[in-house]
C-alpha cells in the first residue's frame, strides 16, 4: 500500500508556508482558466442543437463537430508541456486566454461549417494548454497547509463554467442565431483571465529554476505577506540542485518512472470511468431510461451540473483534513456503486415506470461521487508528484493521456452501448473503476500537508519505487 511517512518527518527545513489573502486572489484569477476548460465543454451541447439545424448535419459531422474541441486540446496539452518552461507558467496562461478569445471570435462569427470546426479546434488547443497550467501555477504559489483546496477552485471553476454553459445555451435558445453568442461569449471569461494575469507574479519555482533567484524571493514575500521565505527558497533550490537536467527522456529515468506511471495512471482512468458519458450525454442516457420530455431531460441534466458543483465544494472543503487517497478512494467506491446500479436499473425492465427517476438519482450519487475526489484529485495530484525540473513536461504527458482517453470514450460511447448494450456499457464502466480502486489503493501516494519538494522526497520511499 502506499503509505509514505508523515509530514514532519521528512520536511527538509520544516518551512512554514503562510497563507495570505493575494494568493487566494492569484488561485481564483488562475482558476478562470478552469472556467473557460468547463464553459467551451459544456456550451456544445445546447449549441449543437441550432448548428446542426443550420448546416443540415447527418450525425456523423454533429459527432465531428463536438468532438473538435477534443481534437484540439490533445495537441494543445503537448504544446503546453513544449512551451511550459521556457515562457513560464504565467505566460502560458496568457497565451491560453489569447487562444480562447481568438476562438471564440472565429467560431462567433464563422461564414461556413468548415471555419467553425477550425474555431473549435484552436478552442480545444487552448483549453489543453489551460487544464494543466492553471493547476500547475496554483499548486506552486500555494501555501502547502491549503494547496488542495486552492487546487480544487480550479475544478469548482470547472464545474461552474458547466452550469454556466448551460444556462448561456438556455437563455440564447429563442435567439436568432443564438449559438454564436453561446460560442461568442466565451470572449468575457478569456478577457478577464488575459487582464488578470497581467498583473499576476510569476510563480517563485518557476524563477528558481530560470536562475532568477532574486526575482522569485520578491514574489514569494509578495505572495507569502511576509518577509520569512528563506527556508521555502532553499528546499525549492536544494530541490532542483538533485532534479538537475530537464529533457523529455529524463521523464523515463527510474525515480521518475513510478510517478508517471500514476499519473498516466490516473489520467486514463478518469476518463475510462466514464465520467463524459454523462457530462456529454446526460440527456442521451435520461432517455434511455424513457424520459422524453426535453423538459424534464434539461431539468434533469442541470441537477446533475448543479450536483457536480456542490460536491467540489464539499471535496474542497474535505482534501486538505481527509487527504487526497481517502477521498479518491471514497470517490471512486461511490462511482463503482453508481455504475453497478445503473447497469441494474438497465436489465430489470419491470422497473420502467420509476426508472426514469431512479436513473436521475443514481446519476447525480456517480456525479457527486466523482466531484468529490477523482475529478479535482487527478488534476491536484499531478501537480504535486513530479518535481520542478521536469514537472511541466510530464504534467503535460498525463494531461495529453487524459485528453487522449477522453477522446476515445466520446467517440466509443454509443458504439458501445450498440454493441454491449445499455446495461453492458455501464458493467464495463463498473468493472474500470474497480480496477482504479485496486490502481489508487497499491500507488497513489499521500500529499497532504507536505511541501511540493517534500512530496518527490516521499515518493522515492514507495514501497513499489
Ligand atoms: C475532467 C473532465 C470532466 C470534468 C467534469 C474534469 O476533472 O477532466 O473531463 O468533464 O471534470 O466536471
Amino acid at each position: 500500500m502506499a503509505k509514505i511517512s508523515s509530514p514532519s518527518q521528512s520536511s527538509p527545513s520544516g518551512a512554514k508556508h503562510p497563507v495570505s489573502g493575494f494568493v487566494i486572489v492569484v488561485s481564483a484569477i488562475a482558476a478562470i482558466g478552469g472556467l473557460l476548460f468547463g464553459y467551451d465543454t459544456g456550451v456544445i451541447s445546447g449549441a449543437i442543437l441550432f448548428i446542426k439545424q443550420q448546416f443540415s448535419l447527418d450525425s456523423s459531422m454533429q459527432e465531428f463537430t463536438v468532438s473538435a474541441v477534443l481534437i484540439g486540446s490533445v495537441p494543445g496539452a503537448a504544446l503546453g508541456g513544449i512551451l511550459g518552461d521556457r515562457f513560464g507558467r504565467r505566460n502560458m496562461i496568457m497565451l491560453a486566454a489569447i487562444i480562447f478569445g481568438v476562438g471564440a471570435l472565429v467560431t462567433a462569427f464563422t461564414p461556413n461549417l468548415d471555419i467553425l470546426i477550425f474555431g473549435r479546434i484552436i478552442v480545444g488547443v487552448g483549453i489543453g494548454i489551460a487544464s494543466f497550467i492553471s493547476p500547475m501555477y496554483i499548486s506552486e504559489v500555494a501555501p502547502k497547509s491549503i494547496r488542495g483546496t486552492l487546487v480544487f477552485l480550479n475544478q469548482l471553476a470547472l464545474t461552474i463554467g458547466i452550469l454556466l454553459a448551460y444556462l448561456v445555451d438556455y437563455l440564447f435558445i429563442k435567439v436568432p442565431d443564438g449559438w454564436r453568442w453561446m460560442l461568442g461569449l466565451a470572449i468575457v471569461p478569456a478577457l478577464a483571465l488575459g487582464i488578470g494575469m497581467l498583473k499576476m507574479p510569476n510563480s517563485p519555482r518557476w524563477l528558481v529554476m530560470k536562475n532568477r533567484g532574486r526575482q522569485a524571493r520578491t514574489n514569494l514575500v509578495k505572495i507569502r505577506g511576509t518577509q520569512n521565505v528563506d527556508a521555502e527558497l532553499q528546499d525549492i533550490h536544494q530541490s532542483l540542485a538533485k532534479g538537475g537536467s530537464s529533457s523529455w527522456s529524463d521523464l523515463l529515468k527510474p525515480g521518475l518512472r513510478l510517478p508517471l506511471v500514476i499519473g498516466i495512471g490516473l489520467a486514463i482512468f478518469q476518463q475510462a470511468t466514464g465520467i463524459n458519458t454523462v457530462i456529454y450525454y446526460a440527456p442521451t442516457i435520461l432517455k434511455f431510461s424513457g424520459i422524453d420530455s426535453n423538459a424534464i431531460s434539461i431539468l434533469g441534466t442541470t441537477g446533475i451540473g448543479v450536483i457536480n458543483v456542490i460536491f467540489t465544494i464539499i471535496g474542497a472543503w474535505l482534501v486538505d483534513r481527509a487527504g487526497r487517497r481517502p477521498l479518491l478512494l471514497a470517490s471512486l467506491s461511490g462511482m463503482a456503486i453508481a455504475l453497478g446500479l445503473l447497469a441494474i436499473a438497465f436489465q430489470l425492465p419491470q422497473l420502467a415506470s420509476s426508472l426514469g427517476i431512479a436513473v436521475v438519482l443514481i446519476l447525480m450519487l456517480y456525479v457527486a461521487s466523482f466531484a468529490i475526489g477523482l475529478g479535482p484529485v487527478f488534476w491536484l495530484l499531478i501537480s504535486e508528484i513530479y518535481p520542478l525540473n521536469v514537472r511541466s513536461k510530464a504534467m503535460s504527458v498525463a494531461t495529453v493521456a487524459n485528453w487522449g482517453a477522453n477522446l476515445i470514450v466520446a467517440v466509443t460511447f454509443l458504439s458501445i452501448v450498440k454493441s454491449l448494450g445499455r446495461s453492458g456499457a455501464f458493467w464495463l464502466y463498473a468493472a474500470l473503476t474497480v480496477a482504479s480502486v485496486l490502481f489508487t489503493y497499491f500507488l497513489v501516494p499521500e500529499t497532504k500537508g507536505r511541501s511540493l519538494e517534500q512530496v518527490q522526497e516521499e515518493i522515492k520511499t514507495h514501497p513499489l519505487h
